[in-house]
């Protein structure tokens, strides 16, 4: 596991940003597994605000998201569809054929996860953009996830739904299960880059780093992955040995 300390959530975002952008630069044809959250927020900003000074052609990458919740529409103002249309695809003018995010209206879940864990298997994802919850989830892995699980419909912890409950009117709008990329399906990504900032993830950052691979703490599941960077902040870091 690759390293890099940075002292904040703007650090981060800017550093995050600069990685993203070399790689699009490189590989024009990138594919990147993209995650929501208030992690990756600050850099994609950064990333916009860079292809709107220096363009880079964007025709022929393709973004290939976590997950979804279930139940909501993709034009719901909460939908994980609206936030990255909003947040980065719209800004960047990315089509709807090069942007792939699980379909969380469908009324046949387990068709949709076989469709979206082929999708990802036909496509391969270069580089995986990864936050992480307090209590070590990736994507909507929650704690007890098996580490072979691929594409599944998940319950969401009440802690999950929570945290997440900042995003919508009331508490018990926030949907009570999502579709989510599995451990497995992320583990596949050639490269993974974690972003973490603030004191909530750094008992996470400390499992990754410090405590054994267990599906208790999610996280664990990238100790054996060949190439992953974690990017913290100073807060995010504060408990590691
Ligand atoms: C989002 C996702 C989640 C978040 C995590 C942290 O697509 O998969 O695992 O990365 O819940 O969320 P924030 O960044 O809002 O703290």
């Amino acid at each position: 596991i690759k390293m890099q300390h940075v002292k904040d959530y703007g650090e981060m975002s800017q550093k995050a940003a600069a990685f993203f952008y070399e790689a699009i630069h490189s590989n024009p044809k990138i594919h990147l597994g993209m995650a929501t959250g208030g992690t990756p927020s600050g850099m994609y900003q950064e990333l916009i605000h860079k292809l709107t000074e220096h363009p880079l052609p964007l025709g022929a990458i393709k973004t290939f998201n976590l997950d979804e919740y279930v139940g909501l529409t993709q034009d719901d103002p909460n939908s994980y569809y609206t936030f990255m249309r909003e947040t980065l695809f719209a800004p960047l003018k990315l089509s709807r054929n090069q942007t792939y995010v699980p379909d969380g209206r469908t009324t046949d879940h387990e068709a949709e996860c076989t469709r979206y864990e082929n999708l990802l298997d036909t496509h391969g994802i270069d580089v995986q953009l990864l936050g992480v919850g307090a209590n070590g989830h990736i994507g909507f892995n929650e704690p007890g996830t098996p580490f072979h699980s691929t594409t599944h419909v998940v319950q969401l912890n009440p802690s999950t739904r929570e945290a997440n409950a900042r995003f919508f009117d009331r508490q018990e709008d926030v949907p009570t299960h999502a579709i989510t990329m599995g451990i497995a399906s992320i583990l596949k990504a050639k490269q993974i880059v974690l972003l973490a900032s603030g004191e909530t993830k750094s008992e996470a950052i400390f499992q990754l780093l410090n405590g054994t691979m267990s599906e208790e703490w999610p996280i664990t599941a990238l100790q054996h992955h060949p190439d992953v960077t974690v990017m913290v902040d100073e807060a995010a870091a504060s408990k590691i040995l």
